[in-house]
């Protein structure tokens, strides 16, 4: 995979959701009069408005426009197979015509459970939600139960989805965070109800001193530990292995329930991060590739802690409802994806992973353009920044960094190639070799650019 900043494969513009009069513009002109700011999802939203998306197929989305981009982001790394892959758009469908959800359980979901706890160490007992946000809140409300405790741990900048408690910390700031011992519980929702950030005790990621004796000093209070072993938000910089050992060590020690929030670090193996790694939790959050595509979520665990769940011997010690939990359409089409994710797809994809991020590391370097690239197995994180990263607080940007970033990922849009605004990228099992020499030598064409 070497960059070829001439290749006449680079640099088609696919521009023309932003010029005015586009079919992108007159949408987003119609959503703002019924969504506020014309939007749904924080996360999708680009300055002044995102091309609207029109179909996809394998590693390609095409837009309203009808130009065509390589999706270096299925969906925020849910789509591991890519766009509308025939054998789950086959499972959905089938069961789709049967019946699209229903107030009894069915058989799928026990079957896509049983997957689940084949392949992840920790799993005995799995429950289905419908996001992964939501698999999180679940899991701090039964390891909550579980221990008659009320706090949780979570680290500095990590990402566990829209909950009041999972979100403290996510953007603090080098004017509020405090020291790296004890960081400071910061909201990021402007009204967050002060009880929230006393309930959440703040770690620092990737630190084990000062994150145990942090551990050790709450313990009595701490229900959950929650850590995602590849943080996105942390700059996709992996989890130390000593220090989830440690982890693993203190939690055990307290009686603490110790929980991996893999929605996204799932990708990183067969046996999930937690196989990867080598470390077992009590708890397992999950979500985006385990549903196929659809609406998913799932609490994995020890079967004596996921027995707080259990309705069989009278009113669970936490109750948990939901309209579309574990619906059949979901489970179906989760359960042909998960498996075609065979250990060969894994192994294929790890591979591409490795060479892509050196590649695109090497592009930096050959360019004189500051930037690093992190990530584990099939995902990647580009950072416009030059200094070793390791942590949130060496992970945060600095104005001048963000912009540059931006102005990247936005070129990369108008060449061709959809990642997150926030440099976020993963693979699909439908890209090939020479789809990633697209994406390799279209980076380095716009870092180029930035002479
Ligand atoms: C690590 C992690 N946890 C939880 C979530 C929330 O999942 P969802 O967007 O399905 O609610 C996300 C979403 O990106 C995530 O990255």
């Amino acid at each position: 995979m070497v960059s070829n900043v001439k290749s006449p494969r680079a640099l088609g513009r696919t521009a023309r959701w932003a010029e005015p009069g586009s079919k992108s513009a007159a949408l987003f002109a119609r959503a703002q009069g019924v969504l506020p700011g014309g939007n749904s999802r924080t996360t999708v939203y680009m300055a002044p408005y995102p091309p609207y998306a029109a179909s996809g197929e394998g590693c390609w989305i095409t837009d309203v426009e009808g130009d065509r981009r390589l999706d270096c982001l299925n969906n925020y790394t849910a789509l591991i197979h890519g766009h509308a892959h025939p054998a789950i758009v086959e499972a959905a469908t089938r069961r789709l015509a049967h019946g699209a959800s229903f107030p009894m359980p069915t058989p799928e979901e026990i079957e896509l459970a049983a997957l689940l706890c084949e392949r992840l160490p920790s799993a005995e007992r799995v429950r289905f939600t419908n996001s992964g946000s939501e698999a999180v809140m679940i899991a701090i409300k039964g390891a909550r139960a579980f221990t008659g405790r009320s706090k949780i741990a979570k680290f500095e900048g990590a990402y566990h989805g829209s909950y009041d408690y999972a979100e403290v910390s996510l953007a603090s700031t080098p004017d509020n965070w405090g020291s790296l011992a004890a960081p400071t519980s910061t909201s990021y929702s402007r009204g967050t109800p002060p009880a929230v950030l006393e309930d959440v005790v703040v770690l620092p990621f990737n630190h084990t001193a000062e994150a145990v004796a942090r551990i050790e000093q709450h313990a009595r209070d701490l229900a959950a530990v929650l850590v995602d072993p590849v943080p996105n938000r942390v700059g996709l910089v992996p989890a130390r292995v000593e220090f989830l050992r440690a982890l693993r060590d203190v939690t055990r020690r307290h009686g603490i329930v110790l929980i991996f929030d893999e929605v996204i670090s799932f990708r990183v193996g067969y046996h999930g991060a937690q196989g990867a790694f080598g470390v077992t939790p009590d708890m397992t959050t999950l979500g985006k590739i385990i549903g196929g595509g659809f609406p998913v979520g799932a609490v994995a665990g020890r079967a004596d802690v996921m027995a707080v769940f259990d309705p069989t011997r009278g009113t669970p010690a936490a109750p948990h409802g939901g309209t579309f939990n574990a619906n059949p359409v979901t489970m179906a089409a989760g359960l042909a994806a998960m498996r075609l994710l065979t250990p060969d797809a894994f192994a294929r994809l790890d591979e591409l992973g490795a060479r892509l991020r050196a590649s695109l590391d090497d592009c930096f370097k050959r360019a004189g353009v500051p930037g690093r690239v992190a990530g584990l197995g099939s995902l990647f994180r580009l950072h416009a920044v030059d200094r070793e990263l390791s942590d949130y607080r060496s992970t945060r940007t600095t104005p001048a960094e963000s912009e540059r970033l931006v102005r990247l990922v936005r070129r990369l849009m108008e060449h061709g190639v959809l990642m997150s605004i926030t440099g976020l990228g993963c693979l699909s099992t439908a890209m090939a070799e020479s789809e990633l020499e697209v994406l390799v030598e279209t980076f380095a064409a716009i870092l180029e650019m930035e002479r």
